[in-house]
């Protein structure tokens, strides 16, 4: 009896400092992204074969400025950089992802050409984009349409992976395989969206 108790006494205040580390764990967090009230998708990086099928239906080439809504760890603008020669931008709030980002674009050699600024999509210029990339969700897209519809001029191109813009008309649509399922790359032709 006695060791029983002592036992449960042993175990709750096990879970209680288990509790309490967890705790001061998160608060020592500086940035915890998905407490980010701005965030309007996880960050999933994107395959990289779908990166270049995206590039691909885009029909990315030197001379354009790719603008990346949600830049994670920088990958779309690194490939669009080094393989087809564009300029880019892009836009992340995790602060590890634009360091991520900043440092693998730095490898490449491709830091000249691209720039990861770590900002709020919502608050980014977009008028010199060419071509805009967003792997976000269909909820965001929906949000980001206004912003877009005013920004972007006629002949941007903007692919988006998986999630379709809400009420624009894709000028093309592409299937990639992903993980055994086909997955859709929408791609808008600005001015020739509705
Ligand atoms: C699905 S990930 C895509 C990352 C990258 N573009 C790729 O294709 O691998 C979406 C990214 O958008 C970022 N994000 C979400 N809301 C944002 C906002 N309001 N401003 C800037 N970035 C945001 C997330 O932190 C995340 O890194």
């Amino acid at each position: 009896m006695t060791l029983a108790s002592g036992s449960s006494v042993g175990a709750a205040a096990c879970l209680v400092a288990g509790v309490l580390s967890t705790a001061i764990q998160l608060a020592a967090q500086p940035t915890a992204p998905f407490l980010d009230p701005r965030s309007v998708a996880p960050y999933v990086p994107t395959p990289w074969h779908v990166v270049d099928r995206m590039l691909e239906a885009a029909a990315v080439s030197e001379g354009d400025v790719v603008y990346d809504l949600g830049s994670g760890d920088g990958r779309i603008l690194l490939r669009a950089a080094r393989d087809r020669g564009a300029r880019g931008v892009g836009f992340e709030i995790i602060e590890d992802l634009v360091r991520d980002a900043r440092e693998a674009i730095g490898a490449a050699g491709v830091q000249d050409r691209v720039k990861i600024h770590q900002q709020d999509i919502f608050k980014a210029d977009l008028r010199p984009a060419t071509v805009v990339t967003v792997v976000l969700m269909t909820s965001a897209n929906r949000q980001l349409r206004p912003k877009l519809d005013r920004e972007l001029r006629p002949g941007v191109r903007v692919a988006s992976y998986k999630w379709e813009i809400p009420g624009w008309n894709p000028s093309k649509t592409f299937t990639v395989p992903v993980s055994g399922a086909q997955q859709t790359i929408y791609v808008y032709e600005f001015g020739n969206h509705r």
